[in-house]
């Protein structure tokens, strides 16, 4: 197979890439400079209707499966062999920013461009996959689509899964013009040769070592709870303080808990993080009669990220007694970590080494639905730098230059990896 041609990031074009991440931005439920884009909420539908014009224009092939996960296929001279596959998604959690996601979507469409425009061809098929929700915000589980193409979700686990004004996945789904069966998304074994990701790092270690480039060698271990705690309303002139049983008060000790089993697991990379409490009746004349919180507990070591798991479920027994609190504790999910495939990394390396473009290794803290492709094909990601590591905010930034360097390295791997036989 013939070497394929030197894509260096001058002819990546950065202007047609900002322009499609600004637009894509635009189609928002929140003010700009916030993205917010919930899962098939209407932004995202117009989202999804304008990449699928931007594949048109590249001519590739597309499907979409039951879940909304998106497929476009740049055809190649073998198409009866497994395609390299890139990807990520463009769902947004509320008041983020315009760059998480996207850039390994658009990233792909740009890297597809500039080696149509060189006349390459490539032997296996290249696929972008977009995938639906890999955010938790709709549903609570993240990586939906990609976890549902890993076969890691049963029909029964998908028929289950409700929003927060209880209409089901199966509901959603087919308001938003999915209906073909789920039982359809698990891809088979076989189906790709490998996955790779582009995205911005989410956190500062690039940026601060003036490197351009992350080879992703392994992604962290996530697990999140949902926990309902239960105490007793009333009137919050009349109940004396020692005759009340406050969920919110539960809660918030559960939260400070929370802080302190991560700070103890042991492993200085365990992070915890309550990021949703809801509180009801809701009213400031009203003692909280219950509280719901969403815990989100990470490690890259499995052990540390279960033994924080076990002592946040301890202290919230040891509360729910002292409280008078009833406490009911949901796994929404605990997964393990992914490792990258060391062909893979290699490849990116080597890559980089010939485009003259400095690459360090890293662990990705953040996940990505590589955790879940890592199931399906070898998989790596390759990482660019974001100002100051900031994500999940509206302030989140890469420099145009910085993405089309990580469009570069992606579309060379792309092509290579498109040229191997075996
Ligand atoms: C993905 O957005 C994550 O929370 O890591
Ligand atoms: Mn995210
Ligand atoms: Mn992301």
């Amino acid at each position: 197979m013939p070497n394929p041609p030197l894509i260096s990031p001058t002819q990546i074009d950065a202007a047609a890439v900002q322009a499609q991440l600004e637009q894509l931005a635009r189609f928002s439920s929140a003010p700009a400079p916030a993205v917010t884009r919930v899962l098939w909420s209407e932004p995202d539908m117009q989202a999804r209707a304008y990449l699928r014009e931007q594949c048109a224009t590249l001519g590739l092939e597309m499907r979409e499966d039951g879940l909304g996960n998106l497929f476009a296929r740049w055809l190649g001279t073998a198409p009866e062999l497994p395609a390299v596959a890139s990807g990520s998604h463009i769902d947004a959690i509320p008041n983020a920013g315009m760059y998480d996601g996207t850039v390994g979507v658009i990233g792909v469409l740009a890297a597809i461009r500039a080696l149509q425009q060189v006349g390459f061809t490539p032997h296996r098929s290249i696929e972008l996959v977009v995938f639906t929700a890999e955010e938790p915000t709709r549903f609570g589980v993240g990586c939906l689509g990609s976890r549902a193409m890993a076969g890691t979700l049963t029909l029964a686990q998908l028929a289950s899964l409700r929003d927060s004004d209880g209409h089901t996945l199966e509901q959603a789904r087919h308001a938003a013009g999915y209906t073909a069966e789920l039982a359809h998304v698990a891809v088979p074994e076989g189906h790709y040769v490998a996955f790779i990701e582009l995205h911005i790092e989410q956190g500062p270690v690039l940026e601060q070592a003036g490197i351009p480039i992350g080879i992703v060698q392994k992604i962290a271990a996530p697990s999140s709870l949902r926990i309902t705690l239960t105490g007793e309303g009333g009137h919050a002139g009349a109940v004396l303080m020692p005759d009340r049983h406050d969920a919110l008060l539960a809660a918030a000790e559960l939260a400070l808990a929370v802080e302190q089993a991560a700070c103890s697991s042991g492993s200085p990379d365990t992070v915890g993080t309550t990021g949703v409490l809801r509180i009801a009746p809701g009213a400031v004349n009203s003692i909280p009669a219950h509280a719901v919180m969403e815990i989100d507990v990470r490690d890259t070591d499995l052990a540390a990220r279960d033994r924080t798991l076990a002592a946040i479920r301890t202290a919230t027994a040891a509360i729910s007694i002292r409280r008078g609190v009833q406490a009911t504790v949901e796994l929404l999910n605990a997964d393990p970590p992914a490792p990258c495939a060391p062909a893979l990394t290699d490849t990116v390396r080597h890559v980089c080494q010939t485009l003259g473009i400095a690459a360090q290794p890293m662990i990705s803290r953040a996940y990505h639905d590589s955790l879940f492709m890592a199931r399906v094909c070898p998989i790596t990601m390759i990482f660019i730098p974001c100002y100051k590591g900031y994500s999940h905010r509206p302030d989140e930034y890469a420099a145009p230059e910085a993405i089309a360097t990580g469009i570069a390295v992606l579309a060379q791997t792309l092509a290579h990896l498109s040229q191997v036989s075996a």
